[in-house]
């Protein structure tokens, strides 16, 4: 959490910080290697952000020291293999192939780095706060390793003033001055998993630093590998950006939740009504509505922001009330559901209710905050049999429920069959011919003339 009293260290315009001696430039040897690409690149976290981005360095012609604290996760990169589906295939082997990639879960190797870019997560703790665990360890751990000159730049998505405050206060505390015995910046990850056309190389790369010659270095390194860079005045302002770029995204989620319900009780189509505003050309940008939203990011980004407000004697009614109304689409759709079973003469209890689509979005094996968790801890609660099929996510770990078979007798032997995630490999004219009841959250059936009387909206 962002204490108010640190708040009052930021330079109130955000204005970059001049270092002692007028000094405006990074210093030639980093530059130089930068430029022949003999900088050793590291990147702390090799998950859904972390990889892409070290694919990017390895093809800009860098070495690539890579650094988990999962050892797993470090043995399976080792032998070649991608640890996220939607990673394109063989992208781990070709990575390794090149002979510049090597994944790590020893922490001396560090002190060998140039650079480190850290792609660790910034999740909520149990109780839904932000949580800077990972954050903190792995400045932690570069403040002990780095050697005097090398740059950090922080990728993960956080509140603005976390670069400066936060991992400035851990350097400081082991001796190690921002800005003058390391460089420290901030350039935020804007990946979108499964999002076709996106590479990390060509999606426009913000980057602001806690000290003109920081920032500078950062936007050099990144000029090496990422097609696009806009530097901007502070560590603040790109975290900033960073986070209403999400916050943007829950907002409007929320907004088209609402309708969806509003709408749905005056017996209004919401999608069509959303394709008719959709025809207007300026002004008007589309969002569906679901289930809920998923992943690391819309769940998760509102509470920082929101937490950013508080500490400053602020709240962000907004941003919280659209967290809410997003949080509450789950509950939606069991009500739905046990309100279209009920119509059917069968009561939610005792029912089976198989789950399509546990991922947080189509064709992508991520459950992480998953509206999917939520909604069949729900239909449990109610007293309902649940099962799932999805054929990104094999076992529901925390659940013990296993992926099952999407064939004519699983959707025959369910009461009610509830499409959460619409993954294109789902066989949709199987589920209407075989499904009793179908409760939509995505329109999926609609939109491929599967319209049925047995499928109902959620
Ligand atoms: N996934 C996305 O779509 C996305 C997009 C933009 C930004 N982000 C942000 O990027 C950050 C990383 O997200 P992600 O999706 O890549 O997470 P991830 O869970 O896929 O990967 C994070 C990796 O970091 C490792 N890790 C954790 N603590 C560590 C430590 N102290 N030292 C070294 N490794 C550590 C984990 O083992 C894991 O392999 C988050 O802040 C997230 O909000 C994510």
């Amino acid at each position: 959490m962002p204490r108010t009293s640190t708040r009052t260290a930021l330079p109130t315009s955000c204005e970059p910080v001049a270092l002692p001696g007028g000094e405006r430039e990074f210093d030639g040897e980093l530059r130089a290697r930068i430029a022949d690409r003999s900088a050793r690149v590291g990147v702390i976290g090799l998950g859904a952000v972390g990889l892409p981005l070290a694919e990017a360095f390895l093809e800009a012609g860098f070495r690539v020291e890579g650094y988990d604290s999962d050892a797993q996760r470090v043995a399976e990169l080792t032998r070649g293999l991608n640890p996220l589906e939607h990673l394109a295939p063989g992208m781990v082997q070709r990575m390794r192939a090149c002979g510049r990639f090597e994944p790590s879960a020893d922490e001396s190797r560090l002190a060998e780095l140039d650079v480190a870019l850290v792609c660790v997560p910034t999740p909520l703790d149990s109780r839904g706060a932000p949580d800077l665990g990972c954050v903190r360890a792995a400045a932690r751990m570069l403040a002990q390793r780095l050697p005097a000159g090398a740059l950090i730049v922080l990728e993960s998505t956080t509140w603005p003033g976390t670069t400066r405050e936060v991992l400035g206060e851990i350097l400081r505390a082991h001796g190690r001055a921002p800005g003058e015995d390391l460089l420290l910046a901030y350039s935020p990850e804007r990946e979108d998993p499964g999002r076709e056309g996106a590479r990390t190389a060509t999606i426009p790369k913000l980057v602001g630093g806690t000290c003109e010659r920081s920032r500078r270095a950062a936007a050099e390194l990144y000029r090496a590998a990422v097609r696009e860079v806009h530097e901007v005045s502070s560590a603040e302002i790109a975290e900033a950006a960073k986070l209403f770029e999400n916050v943007f995204r829950a907002v409007n989620i929320a907004l088209v939740n609402e309708l969806k319900l509003v709408l749905e009780r005056a017996g209004i189509d919401v999608w069509e009504t959303l394709a008719a505003a959709g025809t207007k050309p300026f002004g008007f940008q589309r969002f569906a509505p679901g289930p809920g939203t998923g992943g690391q990011c819309i769940p998760v980004d509102p509470r920082y922001y929101a937490a950013f407000a508080q500490a400053l004697g602020m709240r962000a009614r907004l941003v919280e009330e659209a967290d809410a109304l997003n949080r509450a689409m789950p509950a939606h759709v069991v009500e739905r559901t046990r309100a279209a079973l009920g119509s059917r003469g069968t009561s939610l209890e005792g029912a089976r209710v198989l789950v399509l689509g546990v991922a947080y979005k189509k064709d992508v094996d991520i459950t992480s905050e998953s509206p999917a968790l939520e909604i069949l801890r729900l239909f449990a609660a109610g007293g309902a049999e649940v099962a799932y099929s999805d054929p990104h996510v094999e076992e529901l770990a925390p659940s013990g429920l296993r992926s099952r078979e999407l064939d004519a007798r699983a959707l025959e032997s369910s009461d009610a069959v509830v499409l959460v995630t619409d993954h294109s490999r789902f066989d949709y004219a199987l589920v209407a011919r075989h499904a009793r009841l179908v409760v939509d959250t995505r329109r999926a059936f609609a939109e491929r003339g599967l319209a049925h009387a047995n499928v109902v909206g959620a």
